[in-house]
C-alpha cells in the first residue's frame, strides 16, 4: 500500500546516499529537510535545491528532535569512521527517540555487514545474523534498535557512483581515473556485486512511500557479478587506454595493516572482503516489481567522468 510522505528528514544528509536520495524524494512530491552536524557543509552541498537546512548532531538528543519536529520520516544516512562505528547504534537511539516524538516513521541505510560472516550465497534477509567481527556486532546493534522500532532497514552492498568518496569500488576506480593502476582487494577474479548510488537511492525512495517496507530488512541488490579484471576492462574502455589491475593478497594486506593506519581500520573486516558476494533481490522484486539496475559498463564511464571533470 502507497502511504502519503509531507516531509521527510534525511539525517546525514551530506554524503552520497543523502544527497541522491534527495532529489528522489523531491521528484516524488515529498518536502525534504536536510539535517547533518554542520550548517556550513549542508548549505555548501544543497546550495541549489529545494530543502530545507536544519543543523543537528544526531547525538544531541534535543537538537535532533528539534530538527525533526514536523516531519512523517526520518532516514538515518549517518557514515561513520570505522574507528567510530559504535555510535551508530547511540544515534540509532537518538533517532528512534526523536521519530517517536515527532510521530514519524523510520528508514535506515545500512549496509550488508551485519550478515557478515556470510555463510551462504546469495544473500537473503534470512541469512543467519550472529557472530562476526566487532563492525558487523556494531552494525547489527544499530538495525536491531532501528527494527524493534518499526523502522525500514535498507542493506546496501558496497556502493559506487559520481558523489561516492569512499568504497571497494570507488577507490580503485580513482585510481583509474588518475592514470594509476587499480589496487584491488584480494584475487581480481573474485565476483562481487556493487550498487550505482543513484539506483540504490531510487529503491529506498521507493521504499520509503510503501506501507509494508517498515518493521522489515531490504536487500538491494546490484548490477550483478564484477570482477576487478572487468572493471578494470571496463574503465580502460571509457578512457581510451589500458587500465591495469593488481590484486593484493589477504596475507599482503594484513603485512601493510601493520603500517597503514587506513588498512589497519580495514583489518577487521578484511577476511570478509576476500570471497565472492551476491545479493538475492527476491524479496525487493516482490514488494516493488522487478527493476532493472545500471549495467557496469554505463555506471562505470559515469564514474569515472565525475571524478575527471
Ligand atoms: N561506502 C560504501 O560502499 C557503503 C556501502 C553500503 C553501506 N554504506 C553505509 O551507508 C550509509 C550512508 O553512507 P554515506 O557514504 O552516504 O555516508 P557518509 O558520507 O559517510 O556520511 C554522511 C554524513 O553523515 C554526517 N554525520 C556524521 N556523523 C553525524 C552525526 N553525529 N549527526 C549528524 N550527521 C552526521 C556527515 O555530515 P557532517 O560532517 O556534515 O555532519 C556525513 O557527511 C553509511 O552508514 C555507510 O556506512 C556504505
Amino acid at each position: 500500500m502507497n502511504i502519503t510522505l509531507g516531509r521527510v528528514a534525511i539525517v546525514g544528509a551530506t554524503g552520497p546516499t543523502g544527497r541522491n536520495l534527495v532529489p528522489e524524494l523531491i521528484r516524488r512530491g515529498t518536502a525534504v529537510r536536510v539535517i547533518s552536524r554542520s550548517r556550513a557543509h549542508l548549505e555548501r552541498t544543497f546550495a541549489d535545491v529545494e530543502a530545507e537546512i536544519a543543523p543537528a548532531d544526531a547525538l544531541d538528543a534535543a537538537a535532533v528532535g528539534e530538527a525533526v519536529r514536523d516531519c512523517d520520516l526520518v532516514v538515518d544516512c549517518i557514515g561513520l569512521p570505522p574507528s567510530r562505528m559504535d555510535e551508530h547504534a547511540a544515534t540509532a537511539h537518538t533517532l528512534v527517540a526523536a521519530a517517536e516524538r515527532a510521530e514519524a516513521r523510520l528508514l535506515q541505510v545500512s549496509s550488508f555487514w551485519s550478515f557478515l560472516p556470510v555463510r551462504e550465497l546469495p544473500l537473503t534477509e534470512i541469512h543467519p545474523r550472529h557472530g562476526g567481527n566487532r563492525y558487523a556486532c556494531a552494525r547489527r546493534e544499530a538495525e536491531d534498535v532501528m527494527l524493534a522500532a518499526g523502522a525500514a532497514v535498507v542493506h546496501l552492498p558496497d556502493f559506487f557512483g559520481p558523489l561516492v568518496h569512499t568504497s571497494t569500488l570507488q577507490m580503485p576506480l580513482r585510481e583509474a581515473a588518475a592514470g594509476k593502476t587499480m589496487n584491488w582487494i584480494g584475487s581480481p577474479d573474485t565476483p562481487r556485486e556493487y550498487v550505482f548510488v543513484p539506483d540504490a537511492m531510487s529503491i529506498v525512495a521507493d521504499l520509503a512511500l510503501r506501507e509494508e517496507a517498515y518493521g522489515d530488512g531490504w536487500i538491494v541488490p546490484g548490477s550483478g557479478p564484477l570482477t576487478g579484471r572487468e572493471a578494470a576492462a571496463m574503465a580502460g574502455a571509457h578512457l581510451g587506454r589500458e587500465v591495469k589491475v593488481r590484486g593484493a593478497p589477504g596475507w599482503l594486506l594484513k603485512t601493510l595493516s601493520l603500517v597503514s593506519s587506513d588498512l589497519r581500520d580495514f583489518r577487521p573486516i578484511l577476511d570478509d572482503y576476500l570471497g565472492p558476494i551476491a545479493y538475492d533481490a527476491t524479496h525487493l522484486v516482490n514488494l516493488l516489481g522487478p527493476r532493472t539496475a545500471t549495467p557496469y559498463p554505463e555506471a562505470i564511464a559515469r564514474t569515472l567522468d565525475a571524478l575527471t571533470s
